[in-house]
């Protein structure tokens, strides 16, 4: 259901931009919302239209657009271009510029020189960057420099391999230490948390105890927003998916078929119809359809 009229906190105004004080005031409000990963420009105005408040220019571009195993390989000049795509073609959304693995982790500079980029040269409206406290001192800078830092918490696939694979955190003694980390973020200037793969019972302690909004992937309904890679919600993807995923369509079923029906088409003749020909006489076109 298209919903362009949607209003986010104070922001009454179906046209102007989303940013983070009406995502702070949702929260205050108790108003949940969504939040979608994009790349291109159909997907960022199709979900623009539907009322997304805020896309992320996920690193998991790498797998889903560039095809690689994991988000490791893509680089800042990879990823740039798809972030001005998104912030070029939309109006209305907060648009998140994932900070891509081994740029930002080396110290605060190299992280406040990166994100430069990606808000002038991608036009991109904040970042995200993923760690424990170890990335304190990087957010805490680029808070002070005017630029807008959501952490990433929690399983954190840029460190899949010291994590040792796509493993749930935060469970036993480790959900103190979570908390304490979302607190230290939060002090340090964050606008927000993203929490991924934490049990959810230690994703809503987490939101209860912040006072910026928490995002969740597979950390249960407790955070304040959600958000999904946006062809893992739409069904483009194949194979085993996370449990966390909902398929809302089968966007893979839908080309699949319309990509069979072309080929059909102009294997038998039937496509280029005289409809989608040009005569030889411009006043024949009418005729033509
Ligand atoms: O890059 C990404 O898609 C993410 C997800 C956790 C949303 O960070």
């Amino acid at each position: 259901m298209s919903d362009t009229t949607s209003s986010y906190g104070n922001n009454q105004n179906p046209h102007s931009r989303v940013r983070i004080p009406h995502l702070q005031q949702m929260k205050v409000l108790g108003q949940k919302w969504a939040m979608l990963t994009a790349y291109d420009m159909y997907a960022a105005s199709i979900f623009e239209e539907a009322g997304i408040p805020v896309l992320l220019v996920g690193d998991s571009a790498s797998n889903n657009v560039f095809g690689h195993e994991s988000t490791l390989p893509v680089t800042v000049d990879e990823l740039l271009p798809l972030v001005r795509a998104v912030s070029r073609t939309t109006r209305r959304p907060l648009v998140i510029a994932d900070l891509p693995f081994g740029s930002y982790q080396a110290t605060p500079e190299q992280c406040f020189h990166t994100a430069v980029r990606f808000m002038k040269e991608g036009g991109a409206h904040a970042v995200k960057i993923e760690g424990d406290m170890e990335i304190l001192p990087q957010v805490a800078l680029l808070a002070r420099s005017g630029i807008p830092v959501m952490a990433h918490i929690g399983f954190t696939p840029q460190a899949e391999h010291q994590l040792g694979g796509y493993r749930v955190q935060g469970r036993g003694q480790e959900a103190h230490r979570l908390i304490e980390s979302a607190r230290a973020f939060e002090a340090a200037g964050a606008f927000a948390l993203l929490i991924e793969m934490v049990p959810d019972e230690v994703a809503a302690q987490i939101t209860a105890a912040v006072s910026i909004p928490t995002v969740g992937i597979g950390a249960g309904v407790g955070c304040d927003a959600q958000v999904l890679v946006w062809q893992d919600m739409a069904g483009l993807r194949t194979g085993h998916l996370p449990r966390f995923v909902k398929q809302y369509a089968d966007l893979r079923g839908v080309l699949l078929g319309a990509a069979r029906d072309f080929a059909d088409d102009v294997q038998t003749g039937k496509f280029p119809g005289p409809e989608h020909a040009f005569p030889l006489d411009r006043a024949q076109e009418k005729n033509h359809r």
